[in-house]
């Protein structure tokens, strides 16, 4: 969409700004845009088209390394695109929304559309209905999914500005997005989103999130000083354990299941993401389940 927004607009931009630790997805230009180096897809580099791919600014040192690149590259960048304030599979890693507004005011100031990949991060995740809202911003693009439909059945949605969306506002067809996947908008899943954004209005979702906030800081907190643990953070209904070097996953996972929970520890990180109809005693469960299994580590 980004792409094409420029073709009409008669420019031919390719690359894609984003950034180490992301994760956009398995398909091809999802897996360029993915961290190369501590993604899933190192495989595939040589295979896949070279993005830039850079730290989050999160220091003023970044920033301006970020500002030069796009002085530099303007020309040839489609768009900026960031999963915000959490970079899920990449190691649950948070950055301030602070950061948000500063690509935001970079995006503007360089003319290029900001791309906030919330398919992890929406529908409550993060603690508001969106990420995008703790730092104040609309995104030009949003990318839409998994909670979309309460995670009972397949559905994304790519979300555009009324800037965005008016480049494609055309009597000419080759102007138009065509792109339409078999199953695009296909009924039932549509069904079950509808079904779902019924429930975040008619039950305290948000309400829900922060209890689970609450729960995950006090109870994933007593982690705090057991071997290896060099980190706790919470956001949301997101509790993370961070380990100094990346954990015996299989055998952990074995442990856990041991005592009735599943929980898969992704790299160096042992994280909760619970439903946010979890009970307070089931989500006590995993929490206990972590601190005893690293009690003993
Ligand atoms: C932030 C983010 N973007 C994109 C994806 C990929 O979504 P899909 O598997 O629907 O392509 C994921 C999946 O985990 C994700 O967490």
């Amino acid at each position: 969409m980004a792409v094409q927004f420029w073709m009409n607009h008669g420019e031919r931009r390719t690359k894609f700004v984003s950034f180490k630790h992301g994760y956009h997805g398995d398909t091809f230009a999802t897996m360029a845009i993915c961290d190369p180096e501590e993604g899933m897809h190192r495989l595939f580099q040589g295979v896949v088209p070279q993005q830039f791919v850079v730290d989050i600014p999160s220091t003023p040192e970044k920033l301006e390394k970020l500002h030069g690149l796009l002085r530099e590259k303007k020309s040839e960048i489609a768009a900026v695109v960031i999963e915000p304030l959490v970079q899920g599979a990449g190691g649950m890693k948070f950055h301030e929304a602070a950061v948000l507004c500063e690509l935001k005011r970079l995006c503007a100031e360089h003319g290029l559309p900001l791309i906030f990949d919330e398919i992890f991060t929406g529908f409550g995740r993060t603690g508001t209905l969106f990420a995008c809202e703790q730092a104040g911003i609309t995104p030009d693009i949003m990318c839409l999914s998994k909670a979309l439909s309460g995670g009972t059945m397949p559905l994304a949605a790519t979300v555009a500005s009324e800037k965005i969306y008016r480049a494609f506002l055309s009597d000419d067809a080759d102007a138009a997005l065509m792109h339409g996947p078999t199953y695009m908008a296909y009924a039932l899943g549509c069904a079950a989103a509808n079904a779902s954004l019924d429930l975040f209005v008619s039950e305290p979702r948000l309400a829900q999130v922060a209890a689970i906030e609450s729960q995950l800081t006090e109870e994933l907190g007593r982690c705090r000083g057991l071997r290896g643990v060099v980190d706790v953070r919470v956001k949301g209904a997101i509790g993370v354990v961070q380990m100094d070097a990346p954990v015996e996953s299989e055998k952990l996972r074995g442990r856990f299941a041991q005592m009735g929970c599943w929980i898969r520890p992704l790299g160096d990180v042992i994280y909760l993401t619970p439903p946010f109809v979890t009970k307070e005693q089931d989500l006590s469960a995993l929490t206990a389940a972590i601190h005893s299994v690293l009690r003993v580590n």
